[in-house]
């Protein structure tokens, strides 16, 4: 009974906007994918969260950033002093991208079209009713998303980028910064400090929009 959604949605409550994401047929990540995992969190949040896509737990639960990721994620959170419960936590595409290999699904990074066809339909509209006080694009994909081209991490990182109009024409002040996957991949020596200069970023994201 759902009509393919190819007019970008106009809800007027997160709830609606879930709901209509449901049944997205946008591009054809929907058709391998569980569900579409949506954002989860206060709809009064002052800091949104932007990952890049469900991985393999995400897509099974239906709930964003509930895998290995989410865990790091969480850890870093906890330790910035940021309680999740009250952010926004989202992802720029809704769908879990992924390459069979054997009995495992193998994530596959989604590619600019993906990207910016989930970011005119639930993105945008997700930042249009929250108006965060800040958003935190976390990795490459969350940075094209927000900005809608490449952005580098490493050069932008560490500061509040301010009053930025996003891709879609809403505005906010961002910060950029790694995404939690990254540090699981970061050689072992390397990775309290990458850890810590992550939670760095979430206590400047935490002073900037308490
Ligand atoms: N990685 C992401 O970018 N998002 C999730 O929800 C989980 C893993």
């Amino acid at each position: 009974s759902h009509t393919p959604t190819t007019a970008r949605p106009t809800a007027r409550s997160l709830t609606a906007l879930r709901e209509e994401a449901a049944h997205c047929r946008a591009c054809p990540l929907w058709r391998n994918a569980t569900q579409t995992v949506f954002g989860e969190g206060r709809a009064t949040a002052r800091i949104v969260l932007i990952g890049e896509q469900p991985g393999d737990r995400e897509d099974l639960t239906g709930k964003p950033f509930v895998g290995p990721a989410g865990k790091l994620l969480d850890r870093a959170l906890q330790a910035a002093g940021v309680e999740r419960r009250a952010t926004y936590v989202t992802n720029a595409v809704k769908h879990f991208k992924f390459e069979p290999r054997g009995k495992r699904r193998i994530h596959k990074k989604p590619n600019e079209q993906e990207i910016s066809i989930c970011q005119q339909h639930w993105l945008d509209n997700e930042l249009r009713l929250i108006a965060p006080a800040l958003v935190v694009a976390m990795g490459a994909t969350a940075a094209r998303a927000v900005f809608g081209r490449a952005t580098a991490i490493g050069k932008n990182r560490g500061h509040v980028i301010k009053e930025k109009e996003l891709a879609g024409s809403v505005t906010a002040d961002v910060i950029v910064t790694v995404h939690p996957s990254y540090l699981l991949r970061v050689p072992d020596e390397d990775r309290d400090a990458a850890f810590q200069q992550f939670v760095e970023d979430l206590k400047l994201a935490r002073t900037y929009a308490p």
